[in-house]
């Protein structure tokens, strides 16, 4: 392994710089030349790629965001547009390539890796959605934004009674809104793996007011719905003001956290020792507090572990 790049592609998320910076200062330490490629798969198809030094990564580390930028590629979707990225990977004399990012992001490294090119993959997406690892880099920085957005709004329902409906990030995965449930003291969660019946939410929201409670908060996972749209009903049926909030792209920034920053940083350091050690189509991971890596096939392949004892734990200590 004489060369390697870097990418970050799909959303971004805090942390990413924190992987960047592994990545690129472990490989230069074993004398292996890094490039970074910039707006990921559409930068790597356009060529977009220039060598990085020990100090194109300082002062990063802290930063949200991906000096690498990011971006969602069509054309990558396409048989063609893959021989087009392998090719400028051959021409630049790459012999691996690191991908951090989420889902679809591990597809195309996954299709990559077909046409010959050694990929690893680090799960960069706030979402924490991929199975075969515990933690995703950012999801715990998200969680820590959105945390600070509930307490505001803890203040504000509280002093006017109100219910407030929150409505977080995670497309298919309710992680977000169901660890900031718990964590926040939030009276409800919805989630796309759950579900939820309307009636019976109602009914939590009247019956905690009549037990005293002052304030309803309920989050709301993008996945199952929009807030707007169920804080009208409920006022309706419940009489209760209620207003929605949707924090959007306020989850996606911000500077990483302290777990954050050392996961990717453990994460970037593992990738590196994996295309030197030869090994190809592998995707890092955390279980159990340790680093790992499981072939993309197996780890893609994984189906959803849902974790039913937190979602219990959320309902248990809301009431
Ligand atoms: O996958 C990360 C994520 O932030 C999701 O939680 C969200 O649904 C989506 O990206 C938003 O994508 P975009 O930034 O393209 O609007």
């Amino acid at each position: 392994m004489r060369t390697i790049a870097v990418l970050t592609s799909g959303g971004d998320a805090p942390g990413m710089n924190a992987a960047i910076r592994a990545v690129v200062r472990t490989a230069l330490d074993k004398g292996v030349r890094v490039m970074g490629v910039q707006r990921g798969y559409s930068g790597l198809i356009n060529g977009e790629i220039f060598e990085m030094n020990r100090t194109s990564v300082s002062d990063i580390i802290q930063r949200g965001g991906t000096i690498l930028r990011t971006a969602r590629c069509a054309e990558f979707l396409t048989e063609e547009g893959r021989k087009k990225a392998a090719n400028v990977l051959k021409v630049f004399g790459v012999d691996g390539l690191v991908v951090i990012g989420g889902n679809g992001s591990f597809m195309g490294a996954q299709k990559l890796s077909k046409l010959g090119v050694s990929t690893v993959g680090l799960p960069g997406t706030i979402d924490n959605d991929l199975t075969y690892t515990d933690y995703t880099i950012g999801f715990d920085t998200t969680l820590n934004t959105v945390l600070d957005a509930i307490n505001k709004l803890r203040d504000t329902s509280s002093s006017h009674e109100r219910v407030s409906i929150v409505e977080v990030m995670g497309r298919d995965c309710g992680d977000i809104a169901l660890y900031t449930g718990i964590a926040g003291g939030a009276e409800g969660v919805i989630i796309p793996e759950k579900g939820y019946d309307f009636d019976e939410l109602c009914r939590t929201i009247l019956e905690g007011k009549l037990k005293g409670k002052i304030h309803n908060l309920i989050l709301l996972a993008e996945g199952v719905g929009g807030a707007n749209e169920l804080a009208k009903k409920v006022e309706e049926v419940t009489g209760i003001e209620t207003r929605a909030t949707i924090l959007g792209h306020i989850q996606r920034g911000g500077s990483p956290s302290a777990f954050d920053r050392m996961l990717a940083s453990r994460m970037g350091v593992k990738a590196v020792e994996l295309l030197i050690e030869g090994k190809t189509s592998r995707v890092v991971g955390m279980r159990d507090g340790q680093i790992v890596d499981d072939d993309i096939d197996e780890a893609l392949a994984m189906p959803r572990k849902f974790d039913e004892k937190l979602f219990e734990i959320a309902n248990m200590l809301s009431k």
